[in-house]
């Protein structure tokens, strides 16, 4: 989905966190050496209830979550339920993560639970959608977990709820508010852009198409996480106690990006001169302005007229840290983790050896 855009970060200086967030350490390797296995501290063995575990990220964060030794069951609606089942390690039932009853009886089925993981989603960012997924069945997760006597609660959020202008966001945002005063110990993890969220055009350039940019390819950044990174800070919020109780902008290793940077490095890799085609944001104005008030007498052009919002946010918003008092994007202030890049995963598509699952509100 991203546009993305702005340049020229100066390289790194300490990291200045927002009040109400935390910045991470830096991430343990992901294959600990055996050797030092006996000087670390165990980690404890939890019984942790996954939801959204077939998603980009769930599926990453289910494999993560076992990787780290915990017990881990999902609970997956029946027509997603092979690809649940193909991850090594996880406990998959079937059920509806929307309906209370369900969630009790075939999700969490009378049994005590230490933590809920959630990368639920709504698929689409359509509002309706949205409010049912990403609040209604959050909230009912979040009740669920509490007669399991579930402690801790992690929640993979999204930073662009920091200046919230879409339905998805504030749905996202009533149940942020509503988890932290649940009682429980919980961390909202708030990524900026997904890998796959930037991959759209490896294929055009590799057909030798010129990369779209909106504006002049420098009106946004961000620091692309890659979904196993993610997945391992989201698995970390488990033991870590400095993640507790915390709201944790994150995203991946390195500078921020802009989609101009991005492109200019796709080219790189393809061996081709790089070559970019500049998008007016104005022609997504116009897009949203025509579905919006088609909308008023064609209700289904009005989920339509929310993609057309969607794209025109992340064409102009950096997936970045947000500094209210000097209005602008914070690079420095947007804690990194992880050591995985977007040049290695486009690498790897342009080789064939890998493949993104680009979600419903990708624009390019
Ligand atoms: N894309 C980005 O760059 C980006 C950046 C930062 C944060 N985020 C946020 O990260 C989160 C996860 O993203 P993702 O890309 O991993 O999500 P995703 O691939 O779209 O996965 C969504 C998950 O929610 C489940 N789900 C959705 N609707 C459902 C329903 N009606 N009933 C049952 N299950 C349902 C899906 O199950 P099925 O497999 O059965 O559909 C899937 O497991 C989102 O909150 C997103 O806003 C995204």
């Amino acid at each position: 989905m991203l546009g993305h855009v702005v340049r020229d970060y100066p390289s790194p200086r300490p990291v200045r966190v927002p009040p109400g967030t935390h910045a991470p350490p830096l991430r343990a390797p992901r294959m600990p050496d055996p050797l030092d296995a006996a000087a670390a501290p165990a980690s404890p063995r939890l019984r942790v209830f996954l939801a959204g575990a077939t998603g980009t990220i769930g599926r990453a964060t289910a494999r993560a979550l076992v990787r780290h030794g915990h017990e881990v069951v999902a609970l997956v609606r029946p027509r997603s339920a092979e690809a649940a089942r193909a991850i090594a390690g996880l406990v998959v039932r079937t059920g509806d993560v929307t309906d209370p009853a369900s969630l009790a009886r075939d999700g969490f089925a009378g049994e005590r639970f230490d933590a809920v993981v959630s990368c639920l989603a709504s698929r689409t960012g359509a509002p309706a959608d949205a409010w049912a997924i990403d609040h209604r069945a959050q909230a009912a997760l979040l009740a669920a977990a509490r007669d399991a006597g579930v402690t801790h609660f992690v929640l993979l959020s999204a930073i662009c709820v920091q200046k919230p202008r879409l339905a998805f966001q504030h749905a996202k945002l009533a149940f942020e508010r509503e988890l932290m005063a649940s009682g429980l110990t919980w961390s909202i993890v708030r990524a900026t852009a997904f890998f796959k969220s930037l991959s759209g055009q490896v294929e055009r350039v590799r057909q030798g198409k010129p990369f779209l940019v909106f504006g002049d390819g420098r009106l946004t950044a961000c620091k692309p996480i890659s979904d196993d990174d993610l997945a391992d800070y989201l698995a970390g919020c488990l033991t870590d106690a400095s993640r507790a109780n915390r709201i944790l902008p994150i995203g991946g290793p390195g500078a921020a990006q802009t989609p101009r940077e991005q492109g200019e490095a796709l080219f790189a890799l393809a061996g081709r001169p790089p070559k970019f085609t500049q998008v007016p944001v104005a022609l997504l104005d116009v897009i949203a302005g025509v579905l919006g008030a088609l909308g008023t007498v064609i209700p289904p052009l009005r989920a339509k007229a929310e993609f057309a919002r969607i794209g025109r946010y992340y064409a102009t918003e950096s997936m970045l840290v947000w500094d209210e008092r000097a209005q602008r994007y914070d690079a420095d202030a947007t804690p990194s983790t992880g050591t995985e890049t977007l040049a290695e995963h486009h690498a790897r598509l342009l080789r064939g050896e890998a493949r993104d699952d680009r979600g419903a509100h990708a624009v390019f």
